[in-house]
């Protein structure tokens, strides 16, 4: 009997030393590095994934308590240092050239491309950049996309039941495929239907471990993008065979011959799924929000309503909105940065080092990935007095929008090329929605707000006809 005691004991005690033993290897492992910020990096290989994705917010808290605003942790299989400095985090963005290049995780650059706008650094970047602004920046917005995209906000809410609806649902819609009829306007309704599933693959295997076995998110993801590549490669042939020109972005890239954004098919290819994959969750996850925030604030509702009733009153009925219109829309573009604020669509971009480097005092080693968090600054109470609560009209003054600390869109080199196109994309959205439906919130919706904004079962509304 006193033999069997002992050997229980004997097995807790090695469990517990070898338990310990794995919590500390990481700790260990990394600890011989001299300067590094304080912090844990808990088991081997999953480091503190499990409590970051379980506590998101509250588990980064909780370590900048213990340890400061920039602390190592292990998460997503990478030694990660999380900078929570809103000073540090500027320095980060504006400094690209210093070696602070974008540190995404490899199943992202992966399944997006190597010519991916996040997969390149220097004059690269700059080539891959002019070309995309040449696509959607302010310029081409005004004079080209605004048509098309009130033309498409149209007939997408023209018909809609009166029913109680999944808006996360319809958003998602309406974000993939309002970029796609950008991108490929000829081709569109009937290539749709088969481009969106394997979006969707392609989607779930950016955030997944890269492992290339059948059956993973990755493995998916990677089959997802080698259609979709087939797809685009097919479009492209039979567009440069043929002598008619179509008025959409693959058109333009294709006929940029005598342009400086010229690009090879690899980067065009890389280039559209780039437009779809950042302008789709962005854009979708800020037009639901704004739906909920409204309806939860009928004070606010009531004056972007207004703002919109008074533009479709200067007009003739099905007459499209023209820039001044969407110019004239203060305060729904208030809305938006509010919303975006409130929800925090973005927790933050991921940077990593080309070189070792010192930053606030502690060496970050070369090709650490740096978390710039920027949530937190989000609810900073300097910055937004009574953070926590829906105030778009803090945003209608101006100079919030380009405050130094304001990184609702990211900053310096990086600063979102997408910015005006989505605020415009999810300002009609708005403004066709609230001047054609009434709507009410339809049971109990639950929104998770991390890592992601989503409503896991839906956010479900009933919406009936003005
Ligand atoms: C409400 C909507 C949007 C939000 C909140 C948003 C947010 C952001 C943020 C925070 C970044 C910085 C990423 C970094 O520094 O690593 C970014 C970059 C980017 N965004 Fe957006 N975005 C939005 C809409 C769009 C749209 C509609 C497009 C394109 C159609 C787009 C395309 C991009 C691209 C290509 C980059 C990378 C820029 C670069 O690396 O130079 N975004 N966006």
């Amino acid at each position: 009997m006193a033999v069997l005691v002992l050997v229980v004991a004997c097995c807790l005690a090695l469990g517990f030393c070898i338990c310990f033993a794995m919590l500390k290897w990481n700790g260990i492992r990394y600890g011989r590095r001299k300067g590094l910020p304080p912090g844990t990096m808990g088991w081997p290989v999953f480091g503190e994934t499990t409590e970051f994705l379980k506590h998101g917010p509250s588990f980064m808290k909780k370590q900048r308590a213990r340890f400061g605003s920039l602390f190592k942790t292990h998460i997503l299989g990478c030694p990660t240092i999380v900078s929570m400095d809103p000073e540090l985090n500027r320095y980060i963005l504006m400094n690209e050239g210093k070696g602070l290049v974008p540190g995404y995780p490899q199943s992202m650059l992966d399944i997006l491309g190597k010519c991916n706008i996040a997969a390149v650094h220097g004059s690269a970047h700059k080539h891959i950049r002019g070309s995309l602004l040449s696509l959607i920046g302010p310029l081409v917005i005004k004079d080209e996309l605004l048509p098309k995209i009130d033309k498409f906000m149209r007939s997408f809410l023209s018909n809609w039941n009166e029913e109680t609806i999944d808006i996360q649902e319809r958003t998602n819609e309406m974000a993939l495929s309002i970029s796609f009829k950008q991108i490929v306007e000829k081709e569109s309704t009937s290539l749709y239907e088969t481009f969106k599933p394997e979006f969707d693959k392609l989607l779930l295997g950016t955030l997944s471990l890269p492992i290339n076995i059948p059956g993973t998110n990755y493995h998916h993801g990677f089959q997802g993008r080698q259609r979709i590549v087939k797809m685009l490669k097919q479009i492209m042939e039979e567009r440069r065979a043929s002598s008619i020109a179509y008025d959409d972005m693959l058109d333009r890239l294709l006929h940029n011959e005598d342009s400086k954004y010229n690009l090879s098919d690899e980067e065009i290819i890389d280039q559209i799924i780039t437009i779809l994959y950042s302008g789709y969750e962005t854009v979708s996850t800020t037009s639901m929000m704004a739906i909920k925030y409204l309806r939860d604030h009928p004070k606010a509702f009531q004056e972007l309503r207004e703002e919109h009733v008074a533009i479709r009153e200067k007009k003739n009925p099905g007459e499209a909105i023209d820039w001044n219109d969407y110019k004239s829309m203060s305060f729904t573009r208030a809305v938006i940065f509010e919303t975006s604020r409130l929800a925090t669509i973005v927790n933050g971009v991921l940077r990593k080092t080309t070189e070792d480097m010192v930053l606030n005092g502690f060496t970050i080693p070369k090709g650490w990935r740096i978390y710039v968090y920027t949530r937190e600054i989000n609810y900073d109470p300097f910055l937004y007095p009574e953070p926590l609560t829906f105030n778009p009209w803090r945003w209608l003054d101006k100079n919030l929008e380009s405050h130094n600390y304001c990184f609702v869109f990211g900053g310096g080199s990086r600063l979102c090329p997408g910015k005006e196109l989505g605020i415009l994309q999810i300002s009609t959205f708005l403004h066709y929605f609230v001047t054609s439906y009434r709507w009410e919130e339809a049971g109990r919706n639950e929104i998770h707000h991390f890592p992601r904004v989503e409503a896991p079962k839906g956010l479900h509304i009933r919406i009936s006809k003005y």
